[in-house]
């Protein structure tokens, strides 16, 4: 495994819509273990594929209970709204609010490409909502709402 490096926002593979996944390949697992890696490593509770350069619909999450890999992921269903604090490792140090569905139900393939479902609420909800958005090329910056703010520390960054 490697940590591969963080695109930031002002770089144009971060504004531009993925390709699915059509088979497991080597490469692609070493891919998904780089990201958690690189994702621990930076303190993160998501990364998507585009944020280390690679135009591919791969997500990958952990919010503290089970790390989840979503490729190809597609949004069946919402409920609600939640509007809170969001971040993003490609966007260092600075954080905002963002209304987002407090339930989500997500249909992808997992990393042995098996179609999964999984349904989330609160901060896997959003989670989700903000990774599957970096696979169409969309930031959170864009959803903000008021202004954006610096990170104090101790706050977590998705
Ligand atoms: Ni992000």
């Amino acid at each position: 495994m490697a940590l591969r490096t963080i695109r930031e926002i002002g770089d144009d593979v971060l504004n531009k819509v993925c390709k699915e996944v059509t088979e497991m390949t080597p490469r692609i697992a070493t891919l998904i273990d780089d990201m958690f890696e690189t994702m621990y490593e930076a303190d993160g509770v998501g990364l998507a594929a585009p944020q280390v350069g690679i135009l591919k619909r791969i997500a990958v999450i952990d919010v503290g209970e089970d790390p989840i890999v979503l490729i190809n992921p597609r949004i069946v269903a919402t409920d609600g709204e939640q509007t809170g604090q969001e971040g993003c490792l490609s966007v260092p140090g600075k954080c905002g609010d963002v209304t987002r569905p407090n339930y989500v139900k997500v249909v992808s393939l997992d990393r042995d490409m098996k179609p999964i479902e999984i349904e989330g609420t609160e901060l896997l909800a959003r989670a989700m909502c903000h990774e599957i958005d970096h696979l169409d090329g969309k930031l959170f910056v864009d959803k903000v709402i008021g202004e954006l703010r610096v990170v104090t520390e101790e706050e977590e960054e998705e």
